[in-house]
């Protein structure tokens, strides 16, 4: 609820307010409505497996689950190399920034994150599909997430993994690396900064950036990249847990909630600016 809740604000103070229309924003704003999304995939199901014990879903319900599962965090990933390379451009190339990060650019990587997000879950929920499963029917974690199901599958599973190598080369290994190139830009020009008090604030956003980016990139790492052990389910169901719900739900404070901008917004549209109103007042 705390996820839903805050990713739903930022998405309607974006909205709301005329001065958040920039790129950075939209993309923050995107992000925002696609932690939304990520979190309804796999945390209500969840949530009702605990409440009534109904811990049976069809092959079709797995199935959709785990496209949806696959589609966003795919594009989540994307999204987070965006917006690592959007504030690259912003602190490292301040002169060429508008030129950069325009309306187009920022559309292009939006629509090609939530494509290619899509298009490759499409692939791989389509090739699960057609496997067979005569080993067991019991999913060792609390969705359908496709290594789960490969493990169950008694069919030829190569092309698949194949397939999966290389995702992890396009969606994991590349924008990680992408993301981290880019904050080491950030963090070096950071520290030419003069100001202490400017290299401070710079240093204390780009470090809980930092942490998100290691906390995602790192579960997922852990999660898909080292080879199945057998006896590790304990470890994937909380590596999976912080995956699903913790990182939708201090991405909008991360993110968002310790911006000036946002707050000044927030308190703007929410009237709590007890000054503006005194000067309201004052003008009647
Ligand atoms: C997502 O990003 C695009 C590109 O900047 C923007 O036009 C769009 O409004 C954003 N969508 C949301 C819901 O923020």
């Amino acid at each position: 609820m705390i996820a839903m809740l805050g990713n739903l604000i930022i998405t309607m103070l974006i909205i709301q307010a005329p001065q958040l229309h920039t790129p950075m924003y939209f993309l923050i704003c995107n992000l925002s409505l696609l932690d939304m999304s990520f979190i309804s995939v796999t945390v209500p199901k969840l949530l009702a497996i605990t409440k009534t014990d109904m811990n049976v879903l069809s092959f079709k319900e797995c199935i959709s689950q785990m496209y949806f599962f696959i589609a966003t965090a795919n594009i989540e990933s994307f999204l987070l190399t965006s917006m690592s390379y959007d504030r690259y451009v912003a602190i490292c190339n301040p002169l060429l920034y508008p030129l950069i990060m325009n309306r187009v650019s920022c559309l292009f990587l939006t629509v090609a994150s939530w494509l290619l997000g899509f298009l490759n879950s499409l692939l791989l929920s389509l090739l699960t599909s057609n496997l067979s499963f005569c080993k067991s029917k019991i999913i060792n974690n609390f969705f359908c997430d496709l290594k789960a199901l490969l493990n169950m599958s008694c069919s030829d599973t190569t092309l698949i993994q194949t397939i999966i190598l290389v995702d992890n080369f396009i969606i994991g290994f590349f924008p990680s690396s992408l993301t981290l190139t880019s904050y080491a830009y950030i963090i070096s020009s950071v520290l030419k900064i003069h100001s202490t008090e400017g290299r401070h604030k710079a240093f204390s956003n780009c470090t809980s950036h930092l942490t998100i980016l290691f906390l995602f990139y790192g579960t997922a790492l852990c999660l898909y990249m080292v080879p199945n052990a057998e006896n590790s389910q304990t470890k994937d169901s909380i590596l999976s847990f912080i995956y699903v719900a913790l990182i939708p739900m201090v991405n909008p404070l991360v993110y968002s909630l310790r911006n000036k901008d946002v707050l000044g917004a927030l308190s703007k549209v929410t009237g709590w600016n007890k000054a503006h109103r005194i000067s309201f007042k004052n003008k009647i």
